[in-house]
């Protein structure tokens, strides 16, 4: 796609951060909503919607974030264009600490980052045309493109894809997919760095939501752009992510490199998301579900599970998930993952644990064909780390030993496997 021309000195300038340097770092974020009751609105407990995210985006990369409704992920996107006041923790953009920014101290950055939101359908003003929600931040910014809002306004709706002769319409006269691509011409609009899409396809249907994923995509490519896309399943991030975000109930579980996820998820969860992700195979059409079924409903973030909080639906999980909480490890390189059993790798966990009774009652619910699946993963996975780590060493001229020594811990199977036998 060919992205027609920005006018000279329109907008704010790029640079600052070289491509691959870190754009925005988060470290201990946090966001508890306070719930208040009585007369005197005392607070009686809070909603642990982001609870201790730490994480990365580089200029020019796509992070996606993926997870389940209410696990934190729009809380996450508005904590780090600071449209919410973090509880805890840190938000540098560029290497400036913007967590307490007010308002004023914000203005300039607001340029830097925006954010396309979820429902194309609530987002646009319906009693105001394209052309003025379009060049709605130029008037918020103070910002005069050369050759008018009016021409710029234009030149973006046809970066988007849309008939610049429509500036004088209204939102209703467009379809969703349309809808979806004025915002995402707003946010534009000011040469934005970083764009937090905040489930930018969802509310449209599937064969529309390939169109905005690409549209996306190419104006990446274009402009440089810098992504956050938070999507509920891995299907909608899988072609545009660098690196990909697994989070539940308000943490980040696994962060990978998106060929390391698909590959060999670690995480239990991130395993459970991936089985639900069609695979459009016709030899596999008439083949058995090997979908994981996630047990019991998802945990209220008033009082999350102790220890590893997703152990209550987990089929792995032992006594140690139930008192320790996973840190986030990196097991694999660029591949973090917060489990004490991981899959796909060697066990994290001190000592011999006792498989929970919840466990076992998950694990009859994985389709035979997911456990064979996840052996066979498991040991083949382990194999070609043993031998690419054997080649590495011969490549670098080191001694094979530790190679060798290696290859039949990692072979081991992992704890699916040893709890499945234990199970039946
Ligand atoms: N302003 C608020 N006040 C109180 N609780 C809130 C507020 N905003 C979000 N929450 C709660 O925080 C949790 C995380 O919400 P959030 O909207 O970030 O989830 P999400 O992952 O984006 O979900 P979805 O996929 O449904 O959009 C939820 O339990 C939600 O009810
Ligand atoms: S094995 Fe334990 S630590 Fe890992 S995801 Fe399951 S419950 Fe959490
Ligand atoms: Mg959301």
């Amino acid at each position: 796609m060919s992205i027609p021309v920005q006018s000279e000195g329109s907008v704010a300038t790029k640079g600052g951060v070289a491509p691959g340097e870190t754009l925005l770092k988060v470290t201990g974020l946090q966001k508890h909503f306070p719930i208040k009751k009585g007369l005197l609105q005392r607070q009686v407990g809070a909603v642990h919607a982001v609870d201790g995210l730490d994480f990365e985006v580089k200029a020019g990369e796509t992070l996606g974030v993926v997870g389940e409704s209410g696990c934190g992920k729009s809380t996450m996107g508005r904590l780090i264009t600071r449209l919410l006041e973090p509880t805890g923790g840190t938000v540098e953009f560029q290497g400036k600490d913007i967590t307490h920014l007010g308002v004023s101290g914000m203005r300039p950055l607001r340029r830097d980052m925006q954010m396309i939101f979820q429902d194309p359908y609530s987002s646009l003003n319906p009693r105001h045309t394209i052309g003025t929600i379009v060049g709605a931040p130029f008037k918020l910014q103070g910002v005069s493109p050369e050759g008018g809002v009016r021409k710029e306004v234009q030149r973006l709706l046809e970066v988007v894809g849309l008939n610049p002769e429509h500036y004088n319409r209204y939102p209703h006269e467009f379809s969703g997919g349309q809808r979806q691509r004025i915002g995402i011409a707003r946010a534009l609009a000011l040469n934005p760095k970083l764009v937090v899409a905040d489930e930018p396809v969802s509310a449209l249907d599937v064969s529309i939501q390939a169109q905005v994923v690409n549209l996306l995509d190419d104006l990446q490519q274009e402009l440089g752009l810098t992504y956050v896309i938070i999507a509920h399943d891995l299907s909608v991030v899988r072609h545009v992510s660098d690196r990909i975000a697994v989070m539940y109930l308000g943490k980040i579980v696994e962060l990978a490199d998106r060929e390391l996820l698909y590959k060999a998820p670690m995480h239990p969860y991130t395993k459970a998301l991936m089985s639900a992700v069609p695979i459009p195979d016709p030899r596999r059409k008439n083949a058995k579900s090997d979908r994981i079924l996630l047990t019991g409903d998802v945990p209220s973030p008033i009082s999350p599970p102790s220890g590893c909080r997703f152990h209550t639906r987990c089929w792995k999980a032992t006594q140690i998930c139930t008192t320790t909480e996973p840190p986030l490890l990196e097991l694999a390189p660029g591949q973090q993952v917060a489990c004490h059993h991981p899959e796909n790798f060697a066990d994290q966990a001190p000592q011999d644990t006792v498989l929970l009774t919840a466990a076992k009652e998950a694990e009859k619910l994985l389709g035979e064909t997911a456990l064979q699946e996840s052996a066979e993963t498991s040991a083949a996975v382990a194999a070609t780390l043993a031998e690419e780590s054997a080649e590495s060493a011969v490549e670098a001229g080191e001694p094979t030993e530790p190679a060798a020594e290696s290859a039949p811990e990692a072979a081991e199977p992992t704890e699916p496997e040893a709890g499945s036998g234990e199970a039946k």
